[in-house]
């Protein structure tokens, strides 16, 4: 039930905190040890690159993921969208090992891939939000997401435990493996972190409405653009705002922008740049400035650490790895204050459907 809440996409924004720490106590124990069960973890050692499937914003939590999976375990992650990866299958490595991310479980485009590999007898794993769903039940294994149901077209709360339950199979193996960067990494206290800053971010809705108002509700584009995780969050924050506002908004790797892209910017364009990562936050406000000089209307997400006085939504800073669950509250929130504003529907879009059962 959505309570007293207008929409189930708020409600379900708003629950996030809340599943961070369900994922912690389901996932860790006392002493902040990834619980996983032991065969998962085994198999995925045994394997020389893993393959994560999955469609939308699965697909685009899938490639935070990578960035996590690879960083802990050191084994190579591809990440594949599920409707051409059925149809178009790139050579696979000796011994691969498949993730499969659905909210629903029930993914057609997904599930014909999972058909085509347990005919080859290919180990698989799904994480989904729905137990005893078609996906969990054709994988070899399953880890739930905890996320209580999400009814929302809008995926919102889905992505971000994608992102956590993926953090603690990485660790999960990356500890069996003695890897010093996993052992370091003190994943149950981050994402406790993490959670109270989505709290702080979440509470900060009604300044984020008023940006809205600002740059977002008569225009007809808009573009994300950030490099790394940052253009991770971008694909992920422009499908939000275009499926449900319908804003022609479009995530690009801010260096790619000179490339090709730049020829879209107007006069009022709006640019919202995600700047979270030391290492390209200069590069990045550099394309800023060039979107700028063309006419650009910037609107900039920023990690306090690297944050300007100028920019208009700063992020606490919480650990380097996680920042893709916090710094994509704030555009989970644009889309849904972009569609509000714009008199739309905002938990049913036009056109969609919660989930895809047909290919
Ligand atoms: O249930 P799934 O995670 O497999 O769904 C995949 C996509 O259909 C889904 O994420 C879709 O992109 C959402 N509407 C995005 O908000």
């Amino acid at each position: 039930e959505k309570g007293t809440y207008p929409y189930y996409m708020l409600k379900e924004i708003d629950e996030q905190p809340t599943v961070m720490r369900r994922i912690i106590q389901e996932y860790t124990d006392a002493i902040g040890d990834t619980m996983i069960d032991e065969k998962i973890v085994k198999k995925i050692i045994a394997s020389d690159r893993i393959y994560v499937v999955a469609c939308g914003t699965s697909y685009n939590a899938g490639w935070v993921g990578k960035a996590l999976l690879e960083k802990m375990t050191n084994i190579p992650v591809e990440v594949h969208l599920s409707s051409e990866f059925g149809y178009n299958m790139p050579l696979l490595s000796e011994k691969p090992f498949f993730i499969f991310l659905s909210q629903s479980g029930e993914t057609a485009d997904s599930r014909q891939v999972l058909v085509q590999l347990n005919e080859l007898g290919l180990p698989s794993l799904t994480l989904t939000n729905v137990a005893g769903s078609t996906l969990s039940r054709e994988a070899d294994y399953t880890l739930l997401l905890h996320a209580g149901p999400e009814i929302a077209v809008a995926s919102t709360k889905a992505y971000t435990a994608q992102i956590a339950v993926l953090a603690v199979l990485a660790k999960a193996v990356g500890d069996s493996k003695k890897n010093q960067s996993s052992l370091k990494f003190d994943l149950a206290h981050e994402l406790s972190v993490i959670a109270a800053v989505m709290e702080t971010i979440i509470d900060e809705k009604m300044s984020i409405s008023q940006l809205v108002e600002e740059y977002l509700s008569t225009t007809r584009n808009a573009f994300y653009i950030g490099r790394g995780v940052d253009y991770f969050v971008s694909m992920e924050a422009s499908l939000k705002l275009k499926e449900i506002s319908y804003i022609q908004a479009e995530g690009f790797a801010a260096g790619e922008l000179k490339h090709g892209t730049i020829a879209l910017i107007e006069e009022g364009t709006p640019v919202l740049g995600v700047i979270t990562d030391r290492k390209t936050a200069a590069h990045t406000r550099g394309n800023l400035k060039e979107v700028e000089s063309r006419g650009a209307h910037n609107f900039v997400i920023s990690l306090g650490s690297l944050s300007k006085e100028t920019d208009q939504l700063i992020i606490p800073d919480v650990h380097p790895l996680l920042t893709p669950l916090v710094s994509i509250i704030p555009t989970q929130l644009i889309a849904y204050f972009a569609t509000l504003q714009r008199g739309y529907d905002v938990d049913k879009p036009r056109n969609l459907a919660k989930s895809v059962t047909v290919e």
